[in-house]
């Protein structure tokens, strides 16, 4: 798959949908809250850590509340919270709320690890959240507390039922599929979730980030498609636009609707509407790539509304065409740590 080609002709916009130089409209916006986290998955962050952000640098719920606002004034409609580890936010159901009320934003969703999310799940529906997506990578206990340095499995599995209980529904859960650690678990997840059709199992391709192993232990979504397919018969599902990178995939046997998502054989630069803001307020327009300037900057400098709306559209103007980590054919890592970006 090809990069996008920059339009020509095309200007820069003072209102309307927030564009870039390749015509892409960007109408969902991944905030994330923290860089911390309690647990230490092997691919999202190095086994020896990384400096956490300091307090004063984190954006208050107020900053976040304001820019989200500015947002939804240039067409975002879509919000995701996430980490690090979102619940581990002081205050994070009122943050929910304030997202939740604001004009033009019609969904607020958020991706957690499960570790804390079961005793909180109707505070949070309560609060205005809409949906979420839990990462699980093996049901295997061990294993489980491997991948994640430490995790619980017991509170995970409860806090994906706790969700569907409440109705933030389809619950999506994350499995980052990684060579010889869980390609062998994936059929369990697969038959666990068989019977539960208010969850959607969805498989991400492993993203090559500094500081982690992908280039060894990365998996491609067909490769996964094949190992499950000599078990049960998948058929694609057709795509509903605008709908994020995964392509769904039905079991026949038992309907199951499986997502794969491969961000790197077959990669989706050329739609994305996404944008990613990290709690210290940098905006990264592109997953692969930091460097976009500091919006935390831009508001404590005390720039207006109109101000910083102004410097938002210059930053997302300036996104780059895409990522360049192809497999097998070079492979480029992603800067920074997932951890700090939040996916
Ligand atoms: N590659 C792919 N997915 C990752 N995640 C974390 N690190 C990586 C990586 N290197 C996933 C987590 C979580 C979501 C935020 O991103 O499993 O579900
Ligand atoms: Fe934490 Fe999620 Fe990263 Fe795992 S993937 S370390 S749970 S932020």
């Amino acid at each position: 798959m090809s990069l996008p080609k920059p339009v020509e002709g095309l200007e820069r916009q003072a209102s309307g949908p927030l564009l870039d130089t390749f015509a892409r409209a960007h109408s969902y916006l991944r905030i994330s809250v923290t860089d911390r986290c309690n647990y230490r998955c092997t691919y999202c962050m190095p086994a020896d850590g990384l400096e956490w952000m300091k307090r004063e640098d984190l954006l208050s719920l107020e900053e976040i509340a304001r820019v989200a606002g500015l947002f939804a004034r240039m067409g975002v409609r879509g919000i995701r919270l996430t980490g690090g580890e979102p619940t581990v936010r002081r205050g994070l159901p009122q943050l929910v709320r304030m997202l939740a009320d604001i004009e033009g934003i019609d969904d607020v969703a958020m991706t957690t690890n499960g570790h804390s999310f079961a005793p909180q799940a109707q505070l949070y529906r309560d609060a205005g959240l809409n949906r979420i997506n839990v990462s699980l990578d093996t049901l295997r206990a061990d294993r489980f507390t491997e991948i994640t340095r430490g995790g619980d499995l017991a509170k995970v599995l409860a806090s994906i039922d706790a969700a569907v209980a409440v109705g933030l529904t389809p619950v999506k859960v994350n499995c980052v599929v990684v060579r010889d650690l869980n390609v062998h678990d994936l059929v369990d997840l697969v038959r666990y979730f068989s019977t539960r059709p208010d969850v959607i199992l969805r498989f991400i391709e492993y993203m090559p980030f500094s500081g982690n192993e992908s280039r060894k232990r990365h998996v491609p979504v067909q490769e996964v498609r094949d190992l499950l397919g000599e078990l049960w018969t998948l058929t694609p599902v057709a795509r509903t636009v605008g709908k994020g990178p995964a392509v769904n995939w039905r079991v026949e046997e038992t309907g199951q609707v499986l997502g794969f998502i491969s961000p790197i054989t077959e990669h989706f630069c050329d739609s994305c509407n996404r944008l990613r803001m990290q709690a210290d307020g940098h905006l990264r327009t592109c997953l692969s790539k930091d460097g976009t300037p500091s919006l935390r900057e831009l508001i404590r400098l005390g720039l207006t509304d109109d101000a910083l709306s102004v410097a938002i559209r210059g930053m997302v103007w300036g996104k780059i065409a895409g990522h360049e980590a192809h497999y097998e054919e070079g492979w480029r890592t992603f800067d920074g740590a997932m951890i700090q970006v939040g996916g």
